[in-house]
């Protein structure tokens, strides 16, 4: 039988098709010396994100897509891993390295099921990767697996607020109503296509977050810097002034 369920399978599908289309802004970030994050573009100096001294860690990113996350770890000193579960996505990524001279292991792969050993790294990350594509209640006990005791996970996410307030209309921004219940959010699917999402409202998150061995270090709300902009149409700059857009979660796998 095989392990792919069916929302690994028609992402794969999404995100081969898609890929084509995010070759140009995963250059664009490859082609930045500093890291930054989100819609918004947040600075990391801003932000805070990545942990401070990066030097000699091993790295995994889940849904690494154009690898440009784990390229910024790279030139901070890190020893990454990029896994990815859509081949086009992979290809932009291989043509990346090659240009920038970088390169690191890219993997064809599922996030919920790593062909990997366990705890073999010390920080997994996932920036609109695993973090929004991949069932969490699979993900997130993968992700602790594979880290070593003290290792850190950090992902980037829409918050709740955003997910509760998106149109189901593909490319219209977030409303200020409440579409749709909070309590036991988990599966999002568009009408408009066929990719799956998955989003767990806060409670549902530190729970999972601490049976899975980690204690929660940080939720950063993320607002947009003065003068920010966005190619990326999920809300307008005024609703993201007065609600988080995305949320980055911090934890240090401790049990
Ligand atoms: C928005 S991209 C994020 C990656 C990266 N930050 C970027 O923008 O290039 C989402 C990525 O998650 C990947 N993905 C979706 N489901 C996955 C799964 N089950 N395992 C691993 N990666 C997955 C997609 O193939 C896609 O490349």
């Amino acid at each position: 039988m095989s392990d792919i369920t069916d929302h690994v399978t028609s992402n794969r599908s999404a995100w081969d098709s898609w890929a084509d289309w995010y070759a140009k802004p995963g250059a664009s970030n490859w082609a930045r010396p500093d890291p930054v994050w989100g819609i918004w573009a947040v600075a990391e100096d801003r932000l805070g994100v990545l942990p401070p001294d990066l030097a000699g860690l091993d790295t995994i990113e889940l849904g690494c897509g154009t690898g440009y996350v784990s390229a910024w770890l790279a030139r901070r000193g890190a020893r990454p891993v990029g896994l990815d579960n859509s081949a086009a996505q992979l290809a932009t990524a291989r043509e990346l390295q090659g240009h920038h001279d970088l390169r690191f292991p890219l993997i064809h792969g599922n996030a919920e099921k790593v062909p990997l050993g366990d705890a073999i790294f010390d920080l997994a990350i996932s920036e609109y990767g695993a973090s929004i594509w991949c069932d969490p209640y699979a993900w997130i006990p993968e992700a602790a697996r594979l880290l070593r005791p003290g290792g850190r996970l950090i992902f980037l996410v829409n918050s709740p607020q955003l997910m509760l307030s998106t149109p189901d209309e593909d490319g219209k921004p977030a409303t200020e109503q409440l579409l749709r219940p909070y309590f036991g959010m988990h599966r999002f699917e568009w009408p408009d296509d066929e990719s799956v999402e998955f989003h767990l409202g806060h409670g549902d998150m530190i729970r999972l977050l601490r049976r899975c061995g980690f204690d929660v270090e940080d939720l950063i709300e993320v607002q947009p810097p003065e003068g920010a902009t966005t190619q990326w149409p999920l809300a307008t700059i005024d609703w993201a002034r007065k609600w988080p857009t995305e949320e980055v979660w911090k934890a240090r796998k401790v049990r």
